[in-house]
């Protein structure tokens, strides 16, 4: 773990994907405390610069504490990584990395709700200027939108069965802090020797419905990818099936050789076209057992990296 106590993922395999180097230019679209950003400044010294941006402003603050040793060769911004594009110009920079999800700084800061350990608010929120919170979804949303939240956003078994308990608990008064939803997640389903805490994807697939993170990642790819010149690399760690299929997607509609005109994909009518894109790895990398024994949080975390070898024809990218 570096000194920020939030230990970076695939740290080595991600500065090997981006292949920093001095003068270049990178962005990280979710800076969190830093730990990627500052790795990517340190191999691109003495003039490498970074764009970095993430929607919680309390992030933004440790990571420029982070990446103080490194002034005048970053700016930080609180905002989306689908607004990078505001900020940055399209086809300038070499490597654009996305990180996705929660870091551990936010975990473990009871106040900000993101933990089913610590006690505080149902709140969930990156960006505490946003709603709805958690405590909207848990205490406002039907039951079925409930189910159908903890089945596709968190993989839940018993979706159901705890969406039906939350539905019959807030009869009674409002589900207000993280222990209360924690506990009765566990009277619906008890560990019985698991490993995971019962309440862990209940409370992934909230922190995901709260903060949009799917619709905000179809967004930011998009978004992501016009940052790049040609020759340079997207990568992206996803923790959670729906996030890693939508990079794949990304990717592949990318690395075609062919449109497809309209919604479906019928072989004859397919249009030939440059690809835009190639896979820098055929596979997902994803973290040894050393690292997931330091850091159980990487357990689930996927890495796809792509190269723009073309530019679309409204994206701005320059050749190298
Ligand atoms: C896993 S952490 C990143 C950790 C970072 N790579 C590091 O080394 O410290 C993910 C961060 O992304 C932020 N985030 C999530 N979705 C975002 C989005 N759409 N745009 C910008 N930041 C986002 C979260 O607030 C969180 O701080």
């Amino acid at each position: 773990m570096d000194s920020s106590g939030h230990e970076p993922v695939l740290l080595a395999e991600v500065v090997e994907a981006l292949q920093p180097r001095p003068g270049g230019r990178y962005c990280d679209g979710t800076v969190g405390a830093g730990g990627h950003a500052a790795a990517l400044l340190r191999a691109s010294a003495p003039d490498g610069w970074l764009g970095g941006c993430d929607r919680d402003g309390t992030a933004v603050g440790w990571a420029r504490e982070r990446l103080a040793e490194f002034a005048g060769r970053f700016e930080l911004r609180q905002g989306s990584f689908a607004e990078l594009g505001d900020w940055v110009a399209a086809g300038s920079c070499d490597g654009v990395l996305a990180d996705l999800g929660v870091n551990s700084r936010q975990l473990d800061d009871g106040a900000r709700g993101f933990s089913f350990r610590l006690e505080g608010p149902l709140d969930m929120r990156f960006d505490p200027r946003q709603e709805p919170t958690a405590a909207w979804w848990v205490n406002e949303a039907a039951v079925d939108d409930l189910a159908r939240l903890f089945r596709e956003l968190g993989d839940e078994p018993a979706a159901w069965a705890i969406a039906r308990a939350i539905g019959r608990e807030r009869q009674r008064g409002p589900l207000t802090t993280t222990l209360q939803l924690a506990d009765l997640v566990a009277r619906v389903v008890p560990r019985r020797g698991r490993p995971l805490h019962p309440a862990t994807r209940v409370f992934q697939a909230l922190r995901i419905a709260v903060n949009d993170e799917l619709g905000e990642l179809e967004r930011g790819l998009d978004a992501l990818w016009k940052l790049l010149r040609v020759g340079g690399r997207l990568a992206v760690i996803a923790f959670h099936s729906g996030e890693d299929r939508r990079v794949k997607a990304f990717g592949r509609a990318r690395a075609r050789d062919y449109v497809i005109p309209g919604e479906r994909d019928v072989p004859e009518l397919r249009q030939p076209c440059a690809p835009q894109a190639r896979w820098v790895t055929r596979k997902a990398l994803q973290p040894g057992a050393v690292e997931t024994a330091r850091n159980p949080r990487a357990r689930s975390a996927r890495l796809r990296v792509l190269e723009k070898i073309g530019p679309a024809s409204n994206d701005g990218a320059t050749a190298p």
